[in-house]
């Protein structure tokens, strides 16, 4: 292992993750800015900004440049990571800063386009490496890429699903859903609204959805305070389980479809070893309650929930950065 002038950056739907070697995890902030729109200067960064959204105060727009993992606004995501870099404070080198960047596995040609144009726009200037999350995911997970073995992972991001299988540091079969917890906050906060005649605001929400899962616990209902539709006033009630878990239902299915397409045609010569591995769930939806075991079901294979779910890609992504075999047989571009 050699340490490089380098930095390694998660660039989530809805976390933004910055390690800087030497110095380990500096930056860990929503991936949100906050306009002034009188005069479009950043008004707030990252958690204060977030901390803004659905609150509408009426001269700040609050941005989130990333949708379903990818990037929706490019100057916001320029102007976003700028200011995250700023805040890690990033030395200039005698040599260029690598920077290892994190995307899905299926981004199309001019979404890693955009990636690279907002990472060459960056101060100071890096040379930049672009790794599939998966790969990130799976050296984050445990798996030894080095050795060549097989691996399998779920990354259940806010905007995304990865579902792969590698092999090394090379993904064998890779899906990459264009859904994950955001679309699960929805379809909680519509059902909550039709069936119970209440608007819940986002954290709420994630609530909910983090105490409930998909019900298979012993609690069967959690309190929420929401605003009451027909009233219009601040209400009290209570949300059954099973109410959560159908709003959930949907995604929970399509990544278990996902997962029993992709074992169905993983190559026998890595069976053995995808099998003794087992498969890892790493992203912040692993903590789904229920999930887990919803997975082994479908797998009739081990299932487990990675430590520290939430920051699996960016110790991976840093693993990455500081070997350089991996750092070679890892970046796409
Ligand atoms: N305990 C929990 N149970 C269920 N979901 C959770 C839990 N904790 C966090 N989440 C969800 O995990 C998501 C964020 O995960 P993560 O930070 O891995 O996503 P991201 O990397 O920003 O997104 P992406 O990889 O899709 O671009 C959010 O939707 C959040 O609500
Ligand atoms: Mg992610």
């Amino acid at each position: 292992m050699r340490l490089r002038a380098g930095v390694a950056i998660d660039l989530g739907t809805v976390n933004t993750l910055v390690y800087v070697s030497g110095r380990g995890l500096v930056i860990e902030e929503p991936s949100a800015i906050a306009i002034n729109r009188s005069n479009g200067q950043i008004s707030a960064i990252g958690r204060s900004a977030d901390a803004l959204t659905d609150k509408e105060p009426q001269n700040i727009e609050v941005v989130h440049p990333l949708r379903d993992g990818v990037i929706a606004d490019l100057d916001a995501t320029v102007a976003m990571l700028q200011a995250f870099l700023r805040m890690a404070r990033l030395r200039r080198g005698l040599r260029r800063t690598t920077a290892v960047i994190c995307l899905p596995s299926e981004a199309t040609w001019v979404e890693r386009r955009s990636v690279a144009a907002a990472a060459e726009a960056l101060k100071p200037r890096c040379s930049i490496r672009l790794v599939d999350e998966p790969v990130a995911a799976a050296a984050g997970a445990g798996f030894d890429l080095a050795a060549g073995s097989g691996a399998f992972v779920v990354d259940v991001g806010g905007g995304t699903t990865e579902v792969a299988v590698l092999a090394g540091g090379h993904v064998v079969r890779a899906r990459s859903l264009r859904l994950g917890g955001n679309v699960m906050d929805e379809a909680i906060m519509n059902a909550v609204r039709t069936q119970l005649g209440l608007l819940l605001g986002r954290n709420a929400v994630r609530t909910l959805k983090m105490m409930l899962g998909l019900g298979d616990g012993d609690v069967t209902e959690a309190e929420t305070v929401g605003v009451d539709i027909a009233l219009r006033t601040p209400r009290v009630d209570h949300v059954p389980a099973k109410l959560v878990a159908a709003a959930v239902e949907p995604t929970v299915k399509a990544i278990a479809l996902t997962v029993q397409e992709l074992l169905a045609d993983i190559p026998p010569n890595l069976a053995e070893e995808v099998f003794r591995g087992g498969i890892r769930l790493a992203g912040g939806g692993a903590m789904l309650p229920g999930l887990s075991a919803r997975i082994e079901a479908v797998a009739r294979m081990p299932v487990v929930v990675v430590d520290d779910p939430l920051r699996c890609v960016i110790r991976g992504a840093a693993r990455i950065l500081e070997h350089d075999d991996l750092l070679a047989r890892a970046t796409t571009g």
